[in-house]
């Protein structure tokens, strides 16, 4: 198709914003329209079906007003419960989801001692056990549900302080350590906790591999996207930017998306362009 893909990219809140930021380092040419929830964050502590009604309304009427060519939900907590349905209510439109990153950390933990960090909801769900079963039989892996920790990235974003002790307090179960063994990687297996990367990496205990999908999740959506659209040449993506609730973005935050937005355009080129 001679035309620019548009990815509707749909999270709760502003954690998406580290997927989008890697889809647009691998497809700069396509056409964003991202979407925040804000109508029904937090997702992580709410039951399974507020979860699953909240985001089918909330993509129904996305999907109405964007026509997307395909869809991200860059959101664990909702991906690790709502992509079947979604995929049957809209077989037309190709889905992408956000599942807690096990499989890398299991292969490239040591110690064998790993732990997922994730909202409550996503560490109580099946699909998080199933995954840790099939592939990180081998490890101990620790579970760790943070309550505040969406909350505390949201507040960053917004440009408000937060403090130290705060997020110190949220990772401090992820570093396990006995046997002479300790932790050495660490699954962020929610998309509002890399925002926090910097807070993270300077307040552990002793230095891990932080985990973050992005990248595979932007190569798996430029797979899925490929063959109807063959990246073309770069130039400004398209972006909008949408809270469910129809609010607009205070002006400190359309700066902080303006920043991550240069920020990738002077990355190097994921690929080739033509
Ligand atoms: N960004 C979401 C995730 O990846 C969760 C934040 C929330 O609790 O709504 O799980």
């Amino acid at each position: 198709m001679n035309r620019a893909p548009r990815i509707l990219v749909f999270d709760s809140g502003l954690g998406g914003l580290t997927v989008f930021r890697a889809l647009a380092a691998q497809r700069p040419d396509a056409d964003y329209v991202y979407a925040a929830d804000d109508l029904g964050f937090p997702y992580g502590l709410k039951s399974e079906e507020d979860v699953k009604a909240l985001v089918l309304s909330a993509v129904e009427r996305l999907i109405a007003d964007h026509a997307p060519d395909c869809v991200v939900i860059a959101c664990n907590t909702a991906s690790t419960l709502v992509l079947p349905l979604l995929r049957a209510r809209w077989p037309e439109i190709p889905f992408v989801g956000t599942v807690p990153a096990i499989k890398p950390a299991a292969e490239l933990s040591q110690s064998r001692l790993i732990s997922v960090l994730a909202t409550p909801g996503t560490v109580a769900r099946d699909y998080t056990r199933d995954l840790i079963e099939k592939f990180a039989s081998a490890c101990e892996v620790a579970l760790v549900g943070s309550t505040h920790l969406a909350e505390l990235a949201e507040a960053y974003m917004q440009g408000e302080s937060v403090a130290d002790d705060a997020i110190a307090r949220e990772i401090a179960p992820c570093f396990a350590s006995h046997d002479g063994r300790r932790t050495d990687a660490v699954v962020l297996a929610c998309t509002h906790y890399p925002l926090l990367q910097d807070f993270f990496t300077r307040l552990a205990p002793w230095p891990v591999r932080w985990i973050d999908p992005a990248p595979a999740i932007a190569r798996r959506a430029d797979q899925v996207l490929s063959d109807r659209f063959p990246a073309h040449a770069v130039r400004d993506a398209g972006f909008t930017f949408v809270f469910t609730s129809g609010a607009a973005p205070a002006p400190r935050l359309l700066k902080t998306i303006d920043i991550l937005r240069q920020k990738i355009a002077r990355e190097p080129r994921a690929r080739a362009s033509g």
